[in-house]
């Protein structure tokens, strides 16, 4: 007979291995959210001007500890933004010194604030030789910015131009190919021998571009990638479900005030960090794979990075439906919360 579904689960605490906690207001707003369930966070670099250098990112990371909640033992796992004129011993001293964990790449023109980016990939081939030397990995956004190629295949057509080139190049670079977003990425990554995983957004488990688009345009599940069809999501959420170990968590949550987003050209970026680990565990357990939800959020991305996984626990208890929080303030405008759309019954309760 089968075991009755469990009510509840403890795991290690999970950490989000892909995060915009921003700056200034906005930042003060938002990190709370992450430091309540996470314990680590890969923070991304794309402020405005972006974090290139070490001394930039020692500067943020000061900024974001100032911010945190007392007593908080989230720890800010910073990322240096890629250009063209980044110095590979810079990059190098953050990494070796331990405050940079990572190297993060944005086609030029890929997503907000990612003007500084790569255009020409051969400029940046110092920096990949040096980081594959000392085991440094490298975040992806996985899109190209071609104007030409239609914006639902800009990922898959990155894989083939961009992504094999480069780890043809450069096979002992470790990369993470972040938000992935089609059954293209998950296939690539699960041939794939080595050196190679992937982060999948809260997000992009619910929706596909039914959410975003039928029915009336909804701003707030509009995001970059944009979601895909069904069978990509579906194959996300296989991927996420299966316990494979280069598949984990990064929220991408990316606050944006609603007036941002509420506009003829709106922003991109999904608001998920106070709903994640309800949403997830909802996601999960549909799938009779709640058990897997630590390998997921705590585990596989904490072995990736070389980290050990945290030393606490969460537990998790479902019960009756619990409404969505509100959403941060900030001076600019409120943060509209992530609407899974449907119930949540996970909460995380202690
Ligand atoms: O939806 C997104 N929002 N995708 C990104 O790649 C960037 C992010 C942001 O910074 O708002
Ligand atoms: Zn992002």
């Amino acid at each position: 007979m089968k075991d009755a579904a469990p009510t509840e689960i403890t795991l290690r605490r999970p950490d989000d291995w892909h995060l915009h906690l921003r700056d200034g207001d906005m930042l003060r707003a938002v990190l709370p959210d992450t430091a309540a369930h996470f314990g680590r966070a890969i923070i991304m670099p794309n402020l405005v001007p972006p974090v290139v250098t070490a001394a930039q990112a020692e500067a943020y990371r000061g900024r974001i500890m100032d911010a945190l909640p007392a007593g908080s033992q989230f720890q800010p796992l910073m990322t240096l933004y890629l250009t063209e004129d980044t110095a590979p011993a810079d990059v190098a001293m953050a990494f070796e010194s331990g405050l940079a964990t990572a190297v993060k790449l944005y086609p030029a023109g890929a997503t907000t604030n990612s003007a500084s980016g790569v255009s020409n990939f051969e400029n940046v081939r110092p920096v990949l030789d040096k980081m594959a030397e000392i085991g440094m990995p490298l975040c992806v956004h996985g899109e190209v910015t071609d104007p030409q190629v239609d914006i639902f295949d800009r990922e898959a057509v990155f894989i083939d131009k961009v992504l094999k080139p480069i780890r043809k190049a450069n096979p002992d670079l470790r990369v993470i190919m972040e938000h992935v977003t089609t059954e293209n990425a998950v296939d690539y990554v699960r041939d794939s021998k080595k050196n190679l995983a992937a982060t999948i957004t809260t997000h992009h488990l619910i929706i596909n571009r039914n959410h975003l688009l039928a029915g009336g345009i909804r701003p707030h599940y509009y995001c970059l990638p944009v979601a895909k069809r069904e069978r990509h999501r579906i194959a996300l959420v296989q991927a996420a479900v299966s316990g494979d170990e280069r598949f984990f968590l990064g929220t991408d949550s990316a606050p944006h005030t609603d007036p941002a987003k509420l506009q003829s050209c709106g922003c991109a970026g999904v608001y998920s960090a106070p709903v994640t680990m309800s949403c997830l565990a909802e996601v999960f357990d549909a799938a009779d794979k709640i058990k897997q939800l630590e390998a997921f959020a705590s585990l596989n991305g904490a072995r990736f990075y070389k980290l050990p996984p945290n030393d606490d626990m969460i537990t998790m208890t479902k019960g009756d439906a619990i409404p969505l929080p509100p959403g941060p303030s900030t001076p600019d405008g409120d943060v509209t919360v992530f609407d899974p759309g449907f119930d949540l019954h996970w909460r995380v309760s202690a």
